[in-house]
């Protein structure tokens, strides 16, 4: 389903500093929210791995919204405590909000099932897509890096509520970082009036995204049964604008869906008349009348 995207500036960010982690090409959920908030008039810096950097394409946006680069591998804590000092130097004072937009399974990737996982590559996954959230945050609170009612969001998906076939131990990461979020989100916003929330976005087509087991039959699965059908990488970004705003100062510690509805739905029309047709009487090659 097509949506219209707003794209209007409401100078909603105007004077907050930012760090945005995980836009790797411009198919990134991070790259669109980097745009859309230095469109609300924040001044970002942009941080991933050395090896994102050498692709060259955050070069490219780095230049467009004149943002620092910042090299840091997320499971590596003084890198991550080197990306908040730096930062606050570079922008100018301490940083208003930050985004996590990280995460990555070598099983997911090796094409290894939920029931034959390699460990190694499950700690991996746990470390780079969870607990690098918890290194950002701990690392952000030690410098005191983080300005009182700043915002910090993480974006995570359903699976780590329900089961979804081929989500395979990304699920595991995404309920450990949701739980992050609600422990870490109770410590800093009682310390620091600090919000903390995660973001279960819908499906959407990403470099990360497309790793995921027959993504495109997930795209059109959760597209159908949502009423406003999926939520594009933009539409993210305008929710993240929201939240990092002034707008949202006692939103802390929730999952919050942005999922056009998928998430309270049981079935719906469009799913049932796509199933139907699946389900519909078929002639087999000895003319024989098949029913679903
Ligand atoms: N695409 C989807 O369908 C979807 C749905 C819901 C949630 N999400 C989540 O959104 C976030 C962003 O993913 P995306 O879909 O934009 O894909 P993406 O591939 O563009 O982004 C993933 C990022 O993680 C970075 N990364 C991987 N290992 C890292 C490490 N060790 N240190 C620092 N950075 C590292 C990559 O370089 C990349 O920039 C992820 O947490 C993903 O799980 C994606």
């Amino acid at each position: 389903m097509k949506t219209k995207q707003i794209n209007m500036a409401y100078h909603l960010l105007e004077g907050k500093r930012g760090i945005i982690f995980g836009a790797l090409n411009n198919l990134s959920i991070a790259w669109k929210v980097a745009e859309r908030c230095v469109e609300e008039g924040a001044k970002i810096a942009l941080s991933n791995t050395e090896m994102a950097l050498r692709m060259g394409e955050l070069d490219e946006l780095a230049k467009k919204i004149d943002a620092p680069v910042i090299a840091a591998d997320a499971t590596n804590y003084e890198d991550l405590e080197n990306v908040f000092t730096q930062a606050q130097e570079q922008l100018g004072g301490k940083i208003d909000f930050v985004l996590h937009s990280i995460g990555m399974s070598p099983n997911v990737r090796k094409r290894r099932t939920y029931d034959d996982l390699d460990y190694n590559w499950l700690n991996k996954t746990l470390d780079i897509s969870a607990i690098s959230f918890h290194k950002m945050l701990q690392a952000a609170k030690k410098i005191d890096a983080i300005a009182e009612y700043g915002s910090v969001v993480a974006l995570t998906y359903i699976a780590s509520h329900r089961t979804f076939f081929g989500y395979n131990d990304m699920a595991d990461a995404k309920s450990l970082l949701e739980s992050i979020a609600r422990s870490f989100g109770y410590i800093y916003g009682r310390e620091k009036h600090v919000r903390i929330n995660t973001i279960s976005q819908s499906p959407t087509e990403t470099t990360a995204g497309k790793g995921i087991k027959d993504i495109d039959n997930m795209m059109d699965f959760a597209d159908k049964m949502s009423p406003l059908g999926n939520a594009t990488a933009g539409e993210c970004a305008d929710y993240c604008v929201t939240l990092f705003s002034d707008l949202t100062r006692k939103v802390t510690m929730q999952t919050l869906f942005h999922d056009g509805g998928f998430s309270n739905m049981g079935m719906s029309l469009r799913a049932m008349n796509q199933y139907s047709k699946d389900l519909a009487p078929y002639e087999d090659e000895n003319g024989k009348i098949i029913y679903g």
